[in-house]
């Protein structure tokens, strides 16, 4: 049973292992499997999300596992319950295995240290989103064929954003040169060792994986104007033109449209954005089914 709390750290080795196993499940025309059947797998989300809730859901029972929903704003975090009290009440009723995303970064690791179950980081705060990585690496791999060698800048809220970061880990345990394009008061102060470039140079990579703004972390006053913001870091249709005819674009979702990239490019032939949310299933029932294998 192995939990996963982030990409930092881990092998080239065990992130080619995951992708491997994703493609499997890719290939896979079964639409259900019993692989996990008498398993009890919890979605705990603190935080509100669409995409990885719902993709872990669609993962889980396909896996055949026995799925239980949890929502912090429907629960007894409402009376002030914590969140390790929560993660033990589940865990005491027999859960097999949790998937949690938390508003706070740094608190999964104690978190997981002392429950009994496998844990799965759904996105904490601004620290990890593995499963994000995760599916832009085997988006990029299914692409491109292989993730080494290929230079991916990753534009806009770094210093919010837990997709950057682990993506940061995970390319270049894979050989990928990663970039940073932001603005000042947006730039990660934990990362001393990245890279930033100008949005010209950016726009030359082969992977532009664009950030939304987030908005709801931000301290007063740090995005001037939306307008403001696409014209300095937004991929416009016209820097799009620029980019390199073989280069795709990626984004984790949800987009702020016309802000961080412009409406016409979401589903344009460079696009791999409604990919990426293709890919998000195969890709954690590969991870369910490492936290669950005996
Ligand atoms: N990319 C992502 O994490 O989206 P959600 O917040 O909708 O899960």
């Amino acid at each position: 049973q192995r939990s996963l709390l982030g990409l930092k750290g881990m092998s080239a080795h065990e992130l080619t292992s995951i992708l491997d196993r994703a493609a499997y499940w890719d290939a896979h025309t079964e639409k259900q499997v019993s692989v996990l059947q008498s398993k009890f797998v919890a979605n705990m989300f603190f935080e509100n999300s669409t995409r990885t809730r719902f993709s872990f859901e669609m993962a889980e029972k396909r896996l055949g596992a026995e799925v239980l929903n949890f929502t912090a704003a429907a629960s007894s975090v409402e009376k002030g319950e914590s969140i390790y009290d929560t993660v033990r009440t589940l865990e005491s009723m027999g859960i097999d295995a949790g998937i949690i995303r938390l508003k706070p970064a740094g608190v999964l690791q104690e978190l997981a240290a002392k429950v009994g179950v496998p844990l799965i980081n759904a996105g904490d705060g601004n620290n990890e989103h593995p499963t994000q990585a995760l599916l832009d690496l085997y988006t990029m791999r299914s692409h491109f064929g292989e993730v080494k060698g290929l230079h991916v800048a990753i534009i806009g809220d770094i210093l919010h954003s837990r997709v950057a970061r682990s993506n940061y880990w995970a390319l270049q345990a894979l050989g990928a040169k990663v970039s940073f394009c932001a603005p000042d008061n947006m730039k990660a102060e934990d990362l001393p060792d990245a890279h930033y470039i100008s949005m010209e140079e950016a726009l030359q990579a082969d992977v532009v994986m664009m950030l939304r703004v987030q908005l709801e972390r931000h301290a007063t006053g740090m995005l001037k104007s939306a307008e403001d913001y696409r014209l300095q870091y937004g991929l416009t249709e016209e820097r799009a033109a620029r980019m390199k005819k073989h280069a795709i674009i990626m984004h984790p979702a949800p987009v702020n449209r016309n802000v961080e990239i412009d409406d016409a490019l979401v589903e344009s032939a460079q696009s791999k954005i409604f990919t990426q949310m293709q890919n998000g299933v195969p890709v954690r029932m590969s991870v369910i089914e490492r936290a669950l294998r005996n």
